[in-house]
Protein backbone atom coordinates (compact mmCIF):
# COMPACT_ATOMS: atom_id res chain seq x y z
CA UNK A 1 0.00 0.00 0.00
CA UNK A 2 1.76 3.72 -0.80
CA UNK A 3 0.48 7.14 0.55
CA UNK A 4 -0.86 10.27 -1.27
CA UNK A 5 -0.48 13.26 0.60
CA UNK A 6 -1.47 16.76 -0.51
CA UNK A 7 0.43 19.29 0.25
CA UNK A 8 -0.64 21.91 -1.93
CA UNK A 9 -2.47 25.60 -2.09
CA UNK A 10 -2.11 28.79 -0.98
CA UNK A 11 -3.30 29.11 2.09
CA UNK A 12 -5.08 32.34 1.49
CA UNK A 13 -7.22 32.22 4.83
CA UNK A 14 -3.86 31.93 6.76
CA UNK A 15 -2.38 35.08 5.93
CA UNK A 16 -0.45 36.66 6.02
CA UNK A 17 1.90 33.54 7.61
CA UNK A 18 1.37 31.64 4.26
CA UNK A 19 3.06 34.20 2.30
CA UNK A 20 6.48 33.18 3.41
CA UNK A 21 5.15 29.27 4.96
CA UNK A 22 3.10 26.63 3.54
CA UNK A 23 0.28 26.18 5.83
CA UNK A 24 0.64 22.44 6.49
CA UNK A 25 4.43 23.54 7.78
CA UNK A 26 2.44 25.39 10.82
CA UNK A 27 3.23 23.76 14.01
CA UNK A 28 0.86 22.50 16.41
CA UNK A 29 1.84 21.68 19.57
CA UNK A 30 5.70 22.44 17.83
CA UNK A 31 5.09 19.74 15.27
CA UNK A 32 3.93 20.87 11.84
CA UNK A 33 0.86 19.45 10.79
CA UNK A 34 2.02 17.93 7.89
CA UNK A 35 5.01 16.19 9.98
CA UNK A 36 1.60 14.47 12.13
CA UNK A 37 0.12 13.12 9.38
CA UNK A 38 3.50 11.36 7.77
CA UNK A 39 3.81 10.47 11.71
CA UNK A 40 0.29 8.87 10.79
CA UNK A 41 1.14 7.18 7.57
CA UNK A 42 3.83 5.64 8.90
CA UNK A 43 2.34 4.71 12.03
CA UNK A 44 -0.17 2.32 9.70
CA UNK A 45 2.50 0.37 8.15
CA UNK A 46 3.35 2.44 4.99
CA UNK A 47 6.62 3.87 3.50
CA UNK A 48 5.76 4.85 0.33
CA UNK A 49 4.87 8.25 0.23
CA UNK A 50 4.15 10.71 -2.74
CA UNK A 51 3.53 14.42 -1.67
CA UNK A 52 1.33 16.77 -4.34
CA UNK A 53 3.28 19.82 -4.22
CA UNK A 54 2.29 23.29 -5.57
CA UNK A 55 3.97 27.03 -4.86
CA UNK A 56 5.11 26.13 -1.74
CA UNK A 57 7.01 22.84 -3.70
CA UNK A 58 10.54 24.09 -2.37
CA UNK A 59 9.79 24.78 1.29
CA UNK A 60 7.88 21.36 1.98
CA UNK A 61 10.65 19.99 0.07
CA UNK A 62 13.41 21.52 2.43
CA UNK A 63 11.33 20.63 5.65
CA UNK A 64 10.39 16.73 4.71
CA UNK A 65 13.73 15.68 2.59
CA UNK A 66 13.71 12.25 1.25
CA UNK A 67 11.76 10.96 4.50
CA UNK A 68 14.44 9.21 6.15
CA UNK A 69 13.32 10.70 8.86
CA UNK A 70 10.57 8.40 9.03
CA UNK A 71 12.43 5.44 7.03
CA UNK A 72 10.15 5.94 4.68
CA UNK A 73 10.86 7.07 0.99
CA UNK A 74 8.98 10.08 -0.52
CA UNK A 75 8.72 11.19 -3.41
CA UNK A 76 7.62 14.72 -4.91
CA UNK A 77 4.83 15.27 -7.61
CA UNK A 78 4.54 18.52 -8.43
CA UNK A 79 1.11 20.17 -9.54
CA UNK A 80 1.14 23.27 -12.01
CA UNK A 81 -1.98 24.34 -10.47
CA UNK A 82 -4.23 23.82 -7.62
CA UNK A 83 -6.81 22.18 -10.12
CA UNK A 84 -8.92 20.23 -7.29
CA UNK A 85 -8.05 16.72 -5.26
CA UNK A 86 -9.18 15.08 -7.90
CA UNK A 87 -6.59 16.12 -9.95
CA UNK A 88 -3.78 15.91 -7.76
CA UNK A 89 -4.52 12.12 -7.94
CA UNK A 90 -4.99 11.83 -11.62
CA UNK A 91 -1.07 13.49 -11.78
CA UNK A 92 -0.22 11.00 -9.02
CA UNK A 93 -0.63 8.01 -11.56
CA UNK A 94 3.03 6.83 -12.23
CA UNK A 95 3.76 7.42 -8.87
CA UNK A 96 0.70 5.25 -7.16
CA UNK A 97 0.56 2.55 -10.26
CA UNK A 98 -2.05 0.30 -9.83
CA UNK A 99 -1.57 0.10 -5.87
CA UNK A 100 -4.28 0.62 -2.79
CA UNK A 101 -3.11 3.78 -1.22
CA UNK A 102 -4.73 6.27 1.58
CA UNK A 103 -4.87 9.88 0.08
CA UNK A 104 -4.67 12.09 2.72
CA UNK A 105 -4.55 16.47 2.78
CA UNK A 106 -1.49 17.76 4.46
CA UNK A 107 -3.34 20.02 6.52
CA UNK A 108 -5.77 17.74 8.26
CA UNK A 109 -5.49 16.95 12.15
CA UNK A 110 -6.58 13.67 13.20
CA UNK A 111 -6.86 11.84 16.91
CA UNK A 112 -5.67 8.60 16.94
CA UNK A 113 -3.98 8.13 13.60
CA UNK A 114 -5.13 6.11 10.64
CA UNK A 115 -4.05 2.71 11.56
CA UNK A 116 -7.35 1.20 12.21
CA UNK A 117 -8.87 2.46 9.15
CA UNK A 118 -6.02 1.18 7.15
CA UNK A 119 -5.73 -2.23 8.33
CA UNK A 120 -10.08 -2.50 7.76
CA UNK A 121 -9.72 -1.46 3.91
CA UNK A 122 -6.85 -4.27 3.32
CA UNK A 123 -8.24 -6.77 5.20
CA UNK A 124 -11.44 -6.00 3.57
CA UNK A 125 -12.97 -5.84 0.09
CA UNK A 126 -14.08 -1.97 -0.41
CA UNK A 127 -12.79 -0.48 -3.59
CA UNK A 128 -12.94 2.36 -1.22
CA UNK A 129 -13.25 4.07 2.09
CA UNK A 130 -13.95 7.36 2.97
CA UNK A 131 -13.50 8.86 6.96
CA UNK A 132 -16.53 10.79 7.72
CA UNK A 133 -17.17 13.09 10.95
CA UNK A 134 -20.45 14.75 12.57
CA UNK A 135 -20.02 17.93 12.44
CA UNK A 136 -21.98 21.29 13.41
CA UNK A 137 -21.73 23.29 10.47
CA UNK A 138 -21.24 20.53 7.33
CA UNK A 139 -21.42 23.29 4.42
CA UNK A 140 -18.25 24.01 4.58
CA UNK A 141 -17.15 20.32 3.65
CA UNK A 142 -17.86 17.20 1.59
CA UNK A 143 -20.64 15.64 3.71
CA UNK A 144 -21.99 12.52 3.00
CA UNK A 145 -25.84 10.46 3.13
CA UNK A 146 -25.60 7.12 4.08
CA UNK A 147 -28.46 4.20 3.87
CA UNK A 148 -30.21 2.90 6.41
CA UNK A 149 -27.98 -0.15 6.00
CA UNK A 150 -25.42 2.69 6.49
CA UNK A 151 -23.74 2.20 3.06
CA UNK A 152 -22.89 5.18 1.53
CA UNK A 153 -25.57 6.59 -1.16
CA UNK A 154 -24.84 10.34 -1.66
CA UNK A 155 -21.55 13.22 -1.49
CA UNK A 156 -22.06 16.26 -2.03
CA UNK A 157 -19.24 19.04 -1.80
CA UNK A 158 -20.43 22.03 0.25
CA UNK A 159 -23.92 21.82 0.16
CA UNK A 160 -26.12 24.57 0.69
CA UNK A 161 -28.83 22.51 2.58
CA UNK A 162 -27.04 19.44 3.84
CA UNK A 163 -28.96 16.04 4.17
CA UNK A 164 -26.67 14.96 7.08
CA UNK A 165 -24.03 16.63 9.61
CA UNK A 166 -21.40 13.58 7.98
CA UNK A 167 -18.26 15.82 6.66
CA UNK A 168 -15.52 14.10 4.77
CA UNK A 169 -12.44 14.17 6.92
CA UNK A 170 -9.57 14.58 4.44
CA UNK A 171 -8.50 10.77 4.37
CA UNK A 172 -9.16 8.71 1.63
CA UNK A 173 -8.67 4.85 0.74
CA UNK A 174 -8.35 3.39 -2.95
CA UNK A 175 -7.91 0.63 -5.06
CA UNK A 176 -7.23 0.98 -8.97
CA UNK A 177 -10.57 1.76 -10.13
CA UNK A 178 -10.32 5.25 -8.56
CA UNK A 179 -8.24 5.96 -12.03
CA UNK A 180 -11.54 5.82 -14.39
CA UNK A 181 -13.17 7.70 -11.75
CA UNK A 182 -10.93 10.74 -12.20
CA UNK A 183 -10.82 10.58 -16.08
CA UNK A 184 -14.74 10.38 -16.17
CA UNK A 185 -15.47 13.06 -13.81
CA UNK A 186 -15.91 16.79 -15.05
CA UNK A 187 -14.64 20.10 -13.21
CA UNK A 188 -17.25 21.44 -10.36
CA UNK A 189 -18.98 25.08 -9.75
CA UNK A 190 -15.85 25.81 -8.35
CA UNK A 191 -13.60 24.43 -11.45
CA UNK A 192 -11.95 21.69 -10.06
CA UNK A 193 -11.79 18.40 -10.48
CA UNK A 194 -13.34 16.82 -7.22
CA UNK A 195 -12.77 14.30 -5.33
CA UNK A 196 -15.96 13.87 -3.83
CA UNK A 197 -17.14 13.67 -7.72
CA UNK A 198 -14.83 10.35 -8.38
CA UNK A 199 -16.26 9.41 -5.29
CA UNK A 200 -19.77 9.59 -6.58
CA UNK A 201 -18.72 8.17 -9.67
CA UNK A 202 -17.48 4.89 -7.90
CA UNK A 203 -20.75 4.52 -5.87
CA UNK A 204 -23.09 5.02 -9.44
CA UNK A 205 -21.01 2.52 -11.40
CA UNK A 206 -21.65 -0.15 -8.72
CA UNK A 207 -18.59 0.20 -6.62
CA UNK A 208 -17.99 -0.85 -2.76
CA UNK A 209 -18.05 2.69 -1.28
CA UNK A 210 -17.59 2.28 2.53
CA UNK A 211 -17.59 4.61 5.35
CA UNK A 212 -14.88 5.06 7.82
CA UNK A 213 -16.87 6.77 11.23
CA UNK A 214 -14.15 8.88 13.30
CA UNK A 215 -15.05 9.42 16.46
CA UNK A 216 -12.10 11.27 18.07
CA UNK A 217 -11.32 14.69 17.46
CA UNK A 218 -10.61 15.94 13.68
CA UNK A 219 -9.54 19.53 12.53
CA UNK A 220 -9.15 20.62 9.02
CA UNK A 221 -6.55 23.09 10.04
CA UNK A 222 -7.45 26.19 7.19
CA UNK A 223 -8.01 28.81 9.93
CA UNK A 224 -6.21 30.65 12.80
CA UNK A 225 -8.92 29.42 14.98
CA UNK A 226 -8.59 26.15 13.79
CA UNK A 227 -4.55 25.86 14.31
CA UNK A 228 -5.35 27.04 18.13
CA UNK A 229 -8.23 24.22 18.45
CA UNK A 230 -5.81 21.52 16.88
CA UNK A 231 -2.96 22.88 18.98
CA UNK A 232 -4.90 22.81 22.10
CA UNK A 233 -6.43 19.25 21.46
CA UNK A 234 -2.34 18.18 20.54
CA UNK A 235 -1.42 19.67 23.70
CA UNK A 236 -3.89 17.92 25.98
CA UNK A 237 -2.46 14.41 24.61
CA UNK A 238 1.34 15.54 25.20
CA UNK A 239 3.71 13.89 27.49
CA UNK A 240 5.45 16.03 29.82
CA UNK A 241 9.17 16.10 29.69
CA UNK A 242 11.39 18.97 30.89
CA UNK A 243 14.65 18.51 28.48
CA UNK A 244 15.89 21.95 28.83
CA UNK A 245 16.39 23.86 32.08
CA UNK A 246 14.35 24.98 34.66
CA UNK A 247 15.87 27.56 37.53
CA UNK A 248 14.50 27.22 40.70
CA UNK A 249 12.99 30.35 40.78
CA UNK A 250 10.70 28.90 38.31
CA UNK A 251 7.12 27.14 38.53
CA UNK A 252 6.16 24.04 36.28
CA UNK A 253 2.87 22.66 36.85
CA UNK A 254 1.00 20.38 34.29
CA UNK A 255 1.70 18.72 31.32
CA UNK A 256 4.63 20.84 29.91
CA UNK A 257 7.13 19.77 27.83
CA UNK A 258 10.99 21.84 27.62
CA UNK A 259 12.57 21.24 24.40
CA UNK A 260 16.24 20.59 24.36
CA UNK A 261 18.35 23.75 25.14
CA UNK A 262 15.23 26.02 26.58
CA UNK A 263 15.17 28.15 29.35
CA UNK A 264 12.82 29.07 31.77
CA UNK A 265 14.18 31.57 34.14
CA UNK A 266 12.11 33.09 37.14
CA UNK A 267 8.96 31.67 35.40
CA UNK A 268 5.52 30.17 35.91
CA UNK A 269 4.89 27.53 33.15
CA UNK A 270 0.81 26.41 33.59
CA UNK A 271 0.43 22.90 31.34
CA UNK A 272 -0.58 22.24 28.34
CA UNK A 273 2.24 23.72 27.18
CA UNK A 274 5.27 23.32 25.08
CA UNK A 275 8.74 25.04 24.88
CA UNK A 276 11.18 24.81 21.84
CA UNK A 277 14.50 23.94 21.38
CA UNK A 278 16.89 26.91 22.39
CA UNK A 279 13.71 29.43 23.28
CA UNK A 280 14.32 30.82 26.27
CA UNK A 281 11.65 32.04 28.96
CA UNK A 282 12.49 35.20 31.32
CA UNK A 283 10.62 36.49 34.07
CA UNK A 284 7.01 35.57 32.19
CA UNK A 285 4.10 33.34 32.89
CA UNK A 286 3.25 30.92 30.18
CA UNK A 287 -0.01 29.59 30.21
CA UNK A 288 -2.61 26.18 29.39
CA UNK A 289 -2.41 25.72 25.17
CA UNK A 290 0.35 27.19 24.60
CA UNK A 291 3.40 26.62 21.70
CA UNK A 292 6.04 28.58 22.06
CA UNK A 293 8.44 27.44 18.84
CA UNK A 294 12.10 27.07 18.60
CA UNK A 295 14.47 30.09 19.26
CA UNK A 296 12.17 32.10 20.47
CA UNK A 297 12.13 34.92 23.75
CA UNK A 298 9.98 35.67 26.42
CA UNK A 299 10.81 38.09 28.92
CA UNK A 300 8.20 40.18 31.25
CA UNK A 301 5.18 39.43 29.42
CA UNK A 302 2.34 36.94 29.79
CA UNK A 303 0.98 34.76 27.14
CA UNK A 304 -1.74 31.94 27.07
CA UNK A 305 -3.74 29.99 24.08
CA UNK A 306 -1.39 30.78 21.82
CA UNK A 307 1.01 29.33 19.26
CA UNK A 308 4.42 31.36 18.09
CA UNK A 309 6.62 30.70 15.33
CA UNK A 310 10.71 30.49 15.82
CA UNK A 311 12.97 33.39 15.93
CA UNK A 312 10.36 35.34 17.53
CA UNK A 313 10.66 37.39 20.38
CA UNK A 314 7.74 39.01 22.97
CA UNK A 315 9.31 41.48 25.68
CA UNK A 316 7.75 43.77 28.18
CA UNK A 317 4.28 43.84 27.08
CA UNK A 318 1.73 45.24 29.63
CA UNK A 319 -1.15 43.01 29.05
CA UNK A 320 -1.68 39.16 28.49
CA UNK A 321 -1.39 37.75 24.93
CA UNK A 322 -3.70 35.63 24.61
CA UNK A 323 -5.65 33.41 21.38
CA UNK A 324 -2.99 34.55 19.18
CA UNK A 325 -0.91 32.88 16.36
CA UNK A 326 2.32 34.79 15.77
CA UNK A 327 4.16 34.52 12.54
CA UNK A 328 8.43 33.73 12.49
CA UNK A 329 10.81 36.41 13.79
CA UNK A 330 8.42 38.42 14.86
CA UNK A 331 9.11 41.58 17.55
CA UNK A 332 6.19 42.17 20.00
CA UNK A 333 7.50 44.59 22.77
CA UNK A 334 6.81 47.98 24.30
CA UNK A 335 8.63 50.69 23.29
CA UNK A 336 10.28 53.75 25.11
CA UNK A 337 10.44 56.01 22.25
CA UNK A 338 8.20 59.41 22.86
CA UNK A 339 5.47 60.08 22.37
CA UNK A 340 3.95 57.55 23.35
CA UNK A 341 2.20 55.00 20.82
CA UNK A 342 1.87 51.58 18.61
CA UNK A 343 4.53 51.26 16.41
CA UNK A 344 3.55 48.45 13.74
CA UNK A 345 5.49 46.89 10.94
CA UNK A 346 2.70 44.20 9.98
CA UNK A 347 2.49 42.19 6.70
CA UNK A 348 -0.61 42.41 4.44
CA UNK A 349 -3.65 41.02 5.71
CA UNK A 350 -2.26 41.04 9.38
CA UNK A 351 -4.77 41.03 12.40
CA UNK A 352 -4.20 42.89 15.74
CA UNK A 353 -6.14 43.48 18.71
CA UNK A 354 -5.28 46.29 20.97
CA UNK A 355 -6.81 47.23 24.47
C1 LIG B 1 -11.73 19.25 0.81
C2 LIG B 1 -12.77 18.29 0.22
C3 LIG B 1 -13.97 18.17 1.18
C4 LIG B 1 -13.49 17.76 2.55
C5 LIG B 1 -12.43 18.73 3.07
C6 LIG B 1 -11.82 18.20 4.36
O1 LIG B 1 -12.26 20.54 0.82
O2 LIG B 1 -13.16 18.75 -1.06
O3 LIG B 1 -14.86 17.23 0.66
O4 LIG B 1 -14.59 17.73 3.44
O5 LIG B 1 -11.36 18.87 2.11
O6 LIG B 1 -10.82 19.02 4.86
P1 LIG B 1 -11.34 21.85 0.58
O7 LIG B 1 -10.42 21.92 1.76
O8 LIG B 1 -10.64 21.63 -0.72
O9 LIG B 1 -12.30 23.00 0.53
Amino acid sequence: MKALVLSGGKGTRLRPITYTSAKQLVPVANKPVLFRVIDAICEAGIDDIGIVIGDTGNEIRKAVGDGRRWNARVTYIPQDQPLGLAHAVKISRDFLEDERFVMFLGDNCIQGGITPLVRQFTQGAANAQIVLKQVLDPRQFGVAELSEQGQVVRLVEKPREPQSDLALVGIYLFDAHIWAAVESIRPSFRGELEITDAIQWLIDHGYRVDPYLHDGWWIDTGKKDDMLEANRLVLEELEPAILGYVDRDSQVTGRVVIERGAEVINSTLRGPAIIGENTRIINSYVGPFTSIYHNCLVEDSEIEHSIILEHSRVRDLPHRLEESLVGRNVEIGRSALKPRAYRLMLGDNSSVGVL
